[in-house]
């Protein structure tokens, strides 16, 4: 994917913007703070200026977590001579004029704070040459004070070494973690802004040894490849959209595909990587029913808003933002990122190379290391059932396993699902109205999940001493033993952890064909034609996959006619 899109207004075209001294009213009203607390803010800090001054390699080295140096070298627009002291003053910027330019930030950069800041707590040498001029001009600072500068030869940029930090400050340098956990913190930084900036190299060197190195060639799936690794990247499905002027853009794990930790989750704001929550737990709402619980997806995506909408001034660190409009952002993130989701993801290709390995083949049918295609799901016809749990189909593309009952959990699901965003719960009325006992438990569960449980249509009226009068249960059980299924419901709410709606979730579990149905060929054909109906075809609300592909090319090789 290319960026075309550059976040940043990125070097001072014409170099019509010199560093001055914010005036007084600017300073008073920007979220000014110590923003060094480690190494890792070292380097933030200043590949964030590399990044503002349009570099297009920026490479770090850092040794021994960063405590004994952090040197930073880019190939941006570089510090006019003239100019090199000003830029280690307290609030003294080339990025922001006045309070007018506050609400409108476009740079990474603003305060005119962290060269300041850096050099307070450490010894800086800086060396900078605007590609205009012949030499690069250099000074070093220590504790806030000039103590020797000069001219020296250098290619064009910025090249600025780091040492000595906190030596001064023994308390601080005390609550550093080991150089291991700040090596790591650094590079978290880096990979970062890896993602955020494809169109940017950025080489990380950590004691020597390269730990990172992305090509700036423009293509984020190329960056991820480097930052994680290349068969990760190969999967992932393409987002780029837009709604009401907020775009998203990126790339997202397919459904199936999932991690233990939400540590590849990296969202960004007009190139801003944010630590936010509320967008990630935006994510999972897109998620809903595509995963199983405690599991998340890998996602690394770009919002690009009018930098008038977000107000970037909340945070010492600038790690946090804010939205004029949180619900529109919100939106944008889910709608973009689930029409990515339901036109781009296909279902887990079983490998028959692995698949006769054995556990690879269940990982795989599982969905966790399973290739996705990226097609939507074709047109299949059924061969017929195995095992009275999988139907067998033929694809253009193959062959297809279908499990019944999962397949017919996803469709149940989204049925209940649309039913109650229609706020009509499809529902059959009993004739005579039956009388629920309850247990203490029982009583507890139903309390809690009441309002779900009757939005769905099970019409439940509260009796004297804790029993309930059930009027109606919901449509997709009619035919079923009414108390029967709201009890193995009640059971089962507590177990089943689904990110969707649970109780839906659930009612389509209890509905649906159970492994050992055996169904006749009109009933497989219409779970096939249902199938292909849904939303999201491939995984069950739990996040189990519905269907597998065995290819027709892995059949051919498997038997030697390729
Ligand atoms: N790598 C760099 N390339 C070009 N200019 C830089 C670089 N680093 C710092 N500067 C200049 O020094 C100024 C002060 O930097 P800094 O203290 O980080 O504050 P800020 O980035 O908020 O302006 C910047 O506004 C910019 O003009
Ligand atoms: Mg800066």
């Amino acid at each position: 994917m290319s960026c075309e899109k550059k976040p940043v207004a990125p070097c001072r075209e014409g170099h019509d913007m010199p560093i001055s001294p914010l005036p007084p009213e600017v300073v008073a009203q920007i979220a000014a703070g110590e923003v060094i607390e480690r190494p890792a803010s070292v380097v933030k800090e200043l590949v964030e200026n590399a990044l503002d001054a349009g570099a297009s390699r920026i490479s770090v080295e850092v040794r021994n977590g960063g405590i004994d140096l952090v040197e930073v070298v880019d190939d941006g627009c570089g510090i006019e001579p003239e100019e090199l002291e000003l830029a280690f003053a307290r609030y003294a910027t080339s990025k922001l004029r006045s309070l007018g330019d506050l609400s409108c930030i476009v740079t990474l950069g603003f305060r005119g704070e962290a060269l300041a800041s850096i050099s307070a707590v450490a010894e800086v040498e800086l060396a900078s040459r605007p590609p205009h001029l012949e030499h690069g001009a250099w000074v070093k600072v220590r504790h806030g004070k000039v103590v020797t500068k000069g001219w020296r030869g250098m290619s064009p940029g910025t090249h600025v070494r780091v040492r000595e930090l906190f030596k001064a400050q023994p308390a601080r340098r005390k609550f550093l973690r080991s150089p291991q956990a700040e090596a790591r913190a650094v590079a978290q930084v880096m990979a970062n802004y890896a993602l955020a900036y494809p169109h940017v190299s950025f080489s990380l060197t950590l004691d020597a040894r390269p730990y990172l190195h992305t090509p700036g060639s423009g293509q984020l799936r190329e960056a991820v490849a480097s930052v994680y690794d290349a068969d990760l990247a190969a999967m992932l499905v393409l987002v780029d959209g837009e709604d009401s002027g907020v775009r998203v853009q990126g790339l997202v794990s397919p459904p199936g595909f999932h991690k233990g930790t939400p540590s590849y989750i990296s969202l960004f704001v007009n190139g801003r990587w944010v630590k936010d929550r509320r967008l990630p737990r935006v994510l999972e709402a897109v998620y809903q029913g595509l995963l199983p619980s405690q599991r998340y997806p890998v996602a690394i995506l770009n919002i690009w808003i009018p930098p008038a909408e977000v107000d970037v001034n909340v945070h010492p660190a600038k790690a946090y933002v804010r939205f004029r409009d949180d619900e529109a952002v919100a939106r944008a993130l889910v709608r973009v990122v689930r029409q990515a989701l339901v036109d781009k993801a296909g279902p887990p290709q079983i490998s028959l190379a692995s698949s006769l390995k054995g556990s690879d083949a269940q990982a795989s049918a599982r969905g966790e290391g399973g290739q996705a295609t990226r097609d939507a799901l074709p047109t299949l016809q059924v061969v017929g059932q195995v095992g009275r749990l999988y139907v067998v189909a033929e694809g253009p593309d193959g062959m297809y396993l279908i499990d019944q009952h999962a397949a017919h959990e996803r469709i149940l699901y989204e049925e209940l699902l649309r039913q109650i965003q229609a706020r009509r719960p499809a529902l059959q009325s009993l004739l005579t109205p039956l009388v629920v006992q309850t247990s203490p438990g029982e009583r507890g569960l139903i309390e809690e999940w009441l309002d779900h449980l009757r939005a769905h249509g099970f019409e439940l009226e509260a009796l004297e001493g804790g029993a309930y009068l059930l009027r109606a249960i919901p449509q997709i059980l009619a035919g079923r033993d009414p108390l029967a299924s709201l009890f193995s419901v009640l059971e089962e709410l507590p177990k089943r952890h689904v990110q969707g709606d649970r109780v839906a979730a659930v009612i389509a579990c209890h509905a649906a064909v159970r492994a050992g149905d055996l169904l006749s060929e009109a009933e497989m054909r219409e779970l096939v034609r249902r199938l292909a109906l849904a939303e999201v075809p491939h995984t069950c609300p739990h996040g189990r996959p519905t269907l597998v592909r065995i290819g027709a090319d892995d059949l051919a090789r498997h038997f030697g006619r390729r």
